[in-house]
């Protein structure tokens, strides 16, 4: 799938010509062929800065001062390179975060940064974020997590793909154009932020604050924190479901119980926390709480056909799970219900025994936890108030003597973009130009809470723009980009940028 650069400016020449040549198709289509030609060129030394970002012990989840220097380096250097090219830069302090145990650590800046202010250019603001998940070589790396190590044209590293590869694939196309003394085609924003995978802890309040300054002017969010879902068939992403989470608690009294003594003369609350635990989802995954699926938006003939195009390999995808066999064999079954379809998982029980041997204890107290992947257009206080009266219903009817309590301890709205907005149709045609190929359109079964934030706050169009491939491994260990995701990623945000550009 890799697209010449005489290829990609016919394709750019063609897509000019169809809509209507409006343009003197050949500058912009020359101008792309000098851009895709420079990053081409210095490819290397993008890998370079990606080697020394990737350097940075940036970890945000284990909260201790050495990882926090850390982080402040890494924004710190981030700021620098922006500064660089030119952009004012704005790193916001955000005091400190109290722990648990009493500590207080520092939170990184948020950096708030704008490189062009012509009000006669669209105003794209792209988000990323620069802390990592945690990474030691004993945990089954095969080379340093830190240190960026290519095998075979992929890039291993901590934060190689999520997120330090994609912000910078972003940078790079930002300097490819100062570099060939281009005047940039868009105003450019970043919010660069360093926790993350901690939460994001005062983003949302950063944004609601900056809602009327900085984002006053934005026109469109690009977010590139997913990953594609096959290895080389690029992606868009238009979705991703929110999450209700439930705390069931059944208590008879806060000690435990032996069962020789109390066995057979009480209601066990295990007992009836496994029955409404039981009462919840059937073998064939359909979720047995009356009402919940009245909301779920209804599947349309034109979404359904969607999904036909899609790239995925059901067998790959099992056997690389290890599961034997999902509950869906076709792939477009597995993906609405990924996507669109809601889910309930049950995670675990609080004061359970779940040690090794064979403890004859009656847990006192426990709690149930469960919660539901929820889609559009369900409603979460509808949701809540079914889970409620589902559990105490079910509870009732085992006339037990213990006392039961529901919560709904967390609870995040699905997200939705329209794909016919004019930013993913932009989007659609750069990826035609630098891939050579339509998209997979995309969502995503997890949640993430970002996409929703942008869209609530701001009220502009956020569309999340992939980089990495499936088998890119965030999070885990080999965390990876491969260096052709991420060069003809730099292309691709270049493009957008001329996307964009030709709608204002
Ligand atoms: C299944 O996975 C194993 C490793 O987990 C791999 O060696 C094998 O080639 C895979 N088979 C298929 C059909 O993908
Ligand atoms: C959700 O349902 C509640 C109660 O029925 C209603 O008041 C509210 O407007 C609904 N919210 C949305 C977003 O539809
Ligand atoms: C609960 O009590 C009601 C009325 O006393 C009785 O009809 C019912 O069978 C009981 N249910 C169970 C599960 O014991
Ligand atoms: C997007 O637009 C195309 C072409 O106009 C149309 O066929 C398609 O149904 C639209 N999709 C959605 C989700 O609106
Ligand atoms: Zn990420």
């Amino acid at each position: 799938p890799h697209v010449t650069h005489s290829q990609a400016s016919s394709v750019l020449a063609l897509l000019l010509l169809l809509e209507g040549g409006m343009f003197s198709a050949s500058r912009p289509a020359e101008l792309l062929e000098k851009v895709f030609q420079h990053i081409h060129d210095h490819q290397d030394e993008f890998v370079q800065t990606l080697k020394e970002w990737v350097a940075i012990e940036s970890d945000s989840v284990q909260p201790l001062p050495r990882f926090r220097q850390e982080l402040f380096r890494m924004m710190a250097l981030a700021a620098d390179k922006l500064r660089r090219l030119g952009a004012s830069v704005d790193s916001v302090d955000l005091g400190s975060q109290q722990l648990p145990d009493g500590q207080s650590l520092p939170i990184p800046p948020i950096i708030l940064a704008e490189l062009g202010n012509d009000p006669k250019k669209a105003t794209v603001c792209f988000y990323g974020h620069l802390d990592v998940q945690p990474a030691a070589r004993e945990d089954g790396w095969l080379t340093d997590p830190y240190t960026l190590t290519e095998v075979d044209g992929k890039l291993y590293g901590r934060g190689a793909t999520d997120n330090k590869g994609p912000v910078l694939a972003w940078i790079n196309a930002v300097s490819t154009f100062q570099a060939l003394e281009q005047d940039l085609p868009v105003n450019v924003k970043f919010i660069l932020e360093g926790m993350e995978e901690a939460g994001s802890i005062a983003l949302e309040e950063l944004v609601e604050k900056e809602k009327n300054r900085f984002f006053s002017n934005v026109d469109y969010v690009v977010i590139s924190d997913n990953l594609w879902l096959s290895r080389k068939k690029p992606a868009l992403t238009y979705g991703t479901r929110g999450n209700s989470y439930f705390m069931v608690e059944v208590k008879c009294r806060d000690q435990d119980f032996h069962s020789g003594t109390f066995g057979g003369i009480l209601n066990e609350p295990m007992a009836d926390l496994v029955a409404l635990l039981g009462s919840l989802v059937d073998a064939s995954g359909r979720i047995l709480i009356p009402g919940i699926y009245d909301h779920v938006a209804p599947l349309t003939e034109k979404e359904k056909n969607m999904y036909k195009s899609i790239d995925l390999d059901v067998e790959e995808y099992k056997n690389s799970s290890q599961v034997k066999k999902f509950l869906f064999d076709t792939k477009e079954e597995i993906l609405m219900h990924l996507w669109r379809y809601p889910s309930l998982s049950i995670h675990g029980i609080e004061g359970a025994f779940d040690g090794s041997g064979a403890k004859t204890v009656i847990p006192g107290r426990v709690v149930g936890k469960f919660s539901i992947r929820l889609v559009p257009h369900m409603n979460m206080s509808v949701v809540e108030k079914q889970v409620k009266r589902h559990l105490e219903d079910v509870f009732s009817k085992r006339n037990s003597s213990n006392e039961m309590a529901v919560s709904m301890v967390l609870g995040l709205y699905p997200w939705i973009a329209n794909i016919n907005d004019s930013q993913y149709l932009a989007a659609r045609r750069a990826i035609r130009t630098v891939f050579g190929t339509e998209p997979d359109m995309i969502r995503d079964g997890s949640t993430i809470p970002i996409a929703r934030l942008f869209r609530e706050i701001i009220c502009k169009s956020v569309m999340m723009l992939p980089l990495g491939a499936v088998d890119d491994g965030e999070h885990s260990q080999k965390e990876k980009i491969n260096r052709w995701n991420y060069i003809e990623g730099s292309k691709l945000f270049a493009a957008y940028f001329l996307e964009i550009a030709k709608l204002h």
